[in-house]
This record gives structure tokens, C-alpha cells and sequence, in this order.
């Protein structure tokens, strides 16, 4: 009966054992921007921050300039549980949803601030479950910054574009945005953008001033217009299965150093491209060219009937909410 007793505890006996000197848990974060801009450095902290408080319990492994994945190969690989964290650009979900293409509608929020705004708000919010059936979670929100077009001619109005081909993310509301514009966009991913200028490929592309100056995609072109006609930003997903399966301790422990990590980021991200473009235009070149009002509103009028195409789709309770952040913002 002793012995029954003693076996029985064996079991639990080894349990501890290994638990306590258990391998930690690793996350690995593949991504495919440089370092240095807001995704890069907010992957870094999280790395950081995960290292002091979950020592030994997490390791969280950092993939930058898409040595890992390209954006198209992530969301597979985190299915697989290659990689556990990813924050592919909103764009680039275009093929798994629709409702994240209201992100991509141009001239929607006026600014950084308009869009946290959104964010943040209950629409906002219910968004981030917009990949539920598909096995994934969303995380949260990190913004990069407005986009602008570079090329190698300068884009003073609309009509510049006619028969320019443009590098482009992989996104319908993006594809059909340029098509109305009479240019020729090119889906082609960010690993491939640099060399695809620098051979003439194409001639132009869109990006947020970041990725232009970390790219350095500004020695490659004589222009750079300032449309910021749309938002660039990204949501941070894992896949259900890794998040569910993780202990609840953890799991809050990680939720709670990622909303610190995005208020970090968020509050850098304006900042940043500020830096990244007085930088671009103190070299000199290329040319930066800013748009008055009027001319911008050219280009509003030009990209904006996109918009009828994709409202059905989206929900224009959607885009009115969207639309209603910009209260606040110029
Ligand atoms: C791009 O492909 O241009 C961007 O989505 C890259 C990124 O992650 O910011």
C-alpha cells in the first residue's frame, strides 16, 4: 500500500522537475521593416521588456528586414507555429479580409491622431477580432505614419501619374486607387522594393517617410510628394492556438508589457517620421515636394471614387466611424 502511495506521487515529482528547469517559452517576431522605425523599435522593446519581466520563462526572438518571412509567408507560418508574433502592415490582409481594407480607403483620416482616435473607439476595437475564424488574434494597433509617393519625375497633380508604374502593397483598395489614377500599380513585397527601383522596375512607390529613409529608397528617386493621402500602419496578430495554450499568468503578463509597448510606440510614431523626413530633405535630394491645399484636394478628388467600390464590402457604418475621428484633427 506504502509503495502504491509513493509510486503515485512519482509522476508529479518528475512534473516538477521539469518544470522547474523547463526550457523557456520561445516567441519568435518575424517582421520586415529596418530597426529603426516604429515597428522595428517597438519589436525591440517588447524583446526588451519580456527579457526583464519573464525572465526564463519567455525568450522572445526578433526577425527583422524579413530574414525570416515575407508578409505573405507569415500568416502561414504563424498557422504552423514557425513564429508566434507578426505585424504585417493592415494592407497586407487584404487577401484574408475585407474589412480591414477600409484602412486603405485614401484621403479617410486626416492623421496619426484621427486614427489612434479611431483605434481606440468601440468600431476600432472590433476590428482587432476581424481575423477570429481564420485561427489568428489580433493584439493590437501600431501605426507608422502617413504615406507619401515617391518617383523618379515629380507628382504635382494627379494627372502625373498617367502610365507611371508604381510599386505597390498588396492591397485591392490600393491596386484600384492607382488604377482610376491611369498608373500602373505593381503588387510586389517590401523585400524586393529596393532592388525593384533601383533596376527601373517601376518608377515609383508609395510608403511612409520610415520606410522611404530606412530603405533608403530616397537615393533611387528625384521626388517625393507629400500626399499623405493614406494610413500606414500595422495589427499585431498571433495565432489562437499559441495564445490560448500559454499559461494565464504569462499570457497577462505579455498582454500587459504589449499595451505598454504600444503606447510607446504610438507616442513615437509622429516623431519619427518628423525626423525621417527633415532628414530626407536636408540631404537635398530628392525633391520634396509639398502640395498646397488646393492641390491637394486634386488628388482627393481623383483617388476618392475608390471609395464606392469598397463600401459595400467594408460597411459604410464603418467608414462613418472612421470618418467621424477626424473631428479634432485639421
Ligand atoms: C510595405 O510593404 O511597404 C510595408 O507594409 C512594410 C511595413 O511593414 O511597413
Amino acid at each position: 500500500m506504502k509503495i502504491r502511495v509513493m509510486l503515485s506521487f512519482i509522476p508529479l515529482f518528475c512534473f516538477t522537475l521539469i518544470a522547474s528547469g523547463a526550457e523557456p517559452i520561445v516567441i519568435r517576431f518575424s517582421h520586415v521593416v529596418a530597426e529603426q522605425t516604429p515597428k522595428g523599435i517597438g519589436a525591440n522593446r517588447f524583446q526588451q521588456l519580456v527579457e526583464e519581466k519573464l525572465t526564463g520563462r519567455v525568450k522572445v526572438e526578433v526577425f527583422p528586414r524579413a530574414r525570416l518571412y515575407n508578409d505573405d509567408e507569415v500568416f502561414i507560418a504563424l498557422l504552423n507555429g514557425d513564429v508566434q508574433l507578426a505585424a504585417p502592415s493592415l494592407s497586407k490582409f487584404s487577401t484574408i479580409t475585407k474589412a480591414l481594407e477600409l484602412y486603405d480607403l485614401p484621403f479617410l483620416f486626416n492623421d496619426l491622431a484621427a486614427v489612434e482616435r479611431f483605434q481606440g473607439g468601440e468600431t476600432g476595437q472590433r476590428l482587432l477580432h476581424a481575423l477570429d475564424d481564420k485561427g489568428f488574434k489580433g493584439l493590437g494597433y501600431w501605426p507608422n505614419g502617413m504615406r507619401v509617393i515617391s518617383a523618379n519625375k515629380p507628382l504635382r497633380s494627379p494627372a502625373d501619374l498617367q502610365g507611371l508604374t508604381l510599386r505597390i502593397e498588396p492591397s485591392k483598395v490600393i491596386a484600384e486607387q492607382y488604377q482610376f489614377l491611369g498608373a500602373i500599380p505593381v503588387k510586389l513585397s517590401f523585400a524586393h522594393t529596393r532592388d525593384a527601383l533601383r533596376r527601373e522596375l517601376v518608377e515609383g512607390q508609395e510608403n511612409s517617410w520610415s520606410n522611404i529613409y530606412s530603405q533608403g529608397f530616397q537615393t533611387l528617386q528625384t521626388n517625393i510628394t507629400e500626399t499623405n493621402h493614406s494610413f500606414q500602419g500595422y495589427m499585431l496578430i498571433t495565432s489562437k492556438t499559441f495564445w490560448n495554450g500559454l499559461p494565464a499568468d504569462v499570457r497577462g503578463e505579455l498582454e500587459t508589457i504589449l499595451a505598454q509597448v504600444t503606447e510607446e510606440v504610438k507616442a513615437q510614431a509622429a516623431e519619427q517620421a518628423r525626423q525621417d523626413r527633415q532628414a530626407i530633405i536636408a540631404a537635398g535630394k530628392p525633391k520634396v515636394i509639398a502640395l498646397t491645399d488646393e492641390e491637394r484636394g486634386l488628388w482627393r478628388q481623383a483617388m476618392t471614387p475608390v471609395w464606392a467600390s469598397f463600401t459595400p464590402s467594408i460597411g459604410p457604418t464603418v467608414i462613418a466611424a472612421a470618418q467621424a475621428a477626424n473631428a479634432g484633427s485639421r
